[in-house]
């Protein structure tokens, strides 16, 4: 039985995506402009295919024009950056989205810094992170920005409460922590390395996994009554499901973290679907820029 209140990632996201619709809709009337999504994909990794696939799915449905470039896994580092480049200065196009990860010849460094820093709908260019962090305006990473739309959902006013992060990745830890800081939280991330883990995630309020092990936290390294918010994705046999059968879990153990927490995400359901709808959010935020028209309360 759980306790928990379940946190409703797929409805919270569609809602998002209608909110978005509505504001591109008025844009096509006034002042007659249509946010454009370019989405670049090298090589031919599985996983990366399907994301692509449905990021140009939903950008259409909200009403955006979409562009798609898939290159060969071998192209040369130089071709993507002339993709870049070109893209950079076409007017139809506001953001920008290279799929990572990157074939291992390929400098992901130098090519996330060749995205003009207006359309990085992605926020990973250098300068949004410096903005992130300095209380700038930035575009914000979509997967920590969902995260925190539904915590202020959830919560309301975030002021004072001590949040962990579990993970210190570019794309989720680092940025969550600079946007719950932001929200006047006390942050703390913890890692691989942290010591006395489970004591550490046992005085958050604002419980944040996203350390890519699958079902690593327990029910019983969560504070009663915690806001969990679990971005894992990880696929694990299922043996019970039959021979060779797979099913995804999060980074926290659902059945046991529900019982304890007061609210969590679950997984699947949770925060995945919110991230590609906080890239449509960002794609427009950032064409709204681009065209000196009021921003939209998104
Ligand atoms: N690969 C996995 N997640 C992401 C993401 O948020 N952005 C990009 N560009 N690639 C990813």
């Amino acid at each position: 039985m759980s306790a928990a209140k379940i946190i409703d990632g797929k409805s919270f996201a569609a809602d998002l995506r209608g909110r978005v619709a509505h504001v591109v809709g008025g844009l096509k009337d006034d002042p007659g402009l249509t946010p454009g999504l370019a989405v670049v994909l090298v090589g031919d990794d599985p996983a990366s295919r399907v994301y692509v696939k449905n990021k140009g799915l939903q950008t259409v449905e909200v009403g955006m024009a979409s562009f798609e470039h898939r290159l060969a896994a071998d192209t040369p580092e130089s071709d993507l950056l002339a993709v870049i480049k070109n893209l950079n200065t076409d007017a139809t196009v506001h953001g920008i989205l290279v799929q990572l990860p990157l074939p291992d010849h390929i400098n992901e460094n130098k090519v996330l810094s060749a995205i003009n820093p207006d359309k990085d709908v992605d926020g990973f260019h250098l300068l949004n992170v410096g903005r992130l962090w300095t209380g700038g305006e930035s575009l914000v990473p979509c997967t920590p920005y969902g995260c925190l739309m539904m915590l202020k959902n959830q919560l309301g006013d975030l002021t004072g409460k001590r949040a962990l992060i579990l993970g210190r990745s570019n794309i989720v830890g680092k940025p969550m922590a600079a946007l719950l800081l932001q929200e006047s939280c006390t942050v703390s991330i913890a890692h691989s390395r942290t010591v006395d883990l489970p004591d550490r995630c046992r005085e958050a309020d604002i419980l944040v996994a996203a350390v890519g092990r699958p079902l690593m936290v327990q029910g019983d390294w969560i504070k009663p009554g915690a806001t969990v918010i679990d971005v894992g994705i990880n696929r694990i046999a299922a043996p019970e499901r039959g021979a060779g059968k797979t099913r995804l879990v999060g980074d926290v153990d659902f059945a046991s973290a529900a019982e304890v927490a007061g609210a969590i995400t679950p997984v699947p359901g949770g925060v995945g679907p919110m991230t590609i709808a906080c890239l449509l959010r960002n794609t427009v935020v950032a064409a709204c820029r681009q065209a000196g028209v009021d921003q939209p309360g998104l």
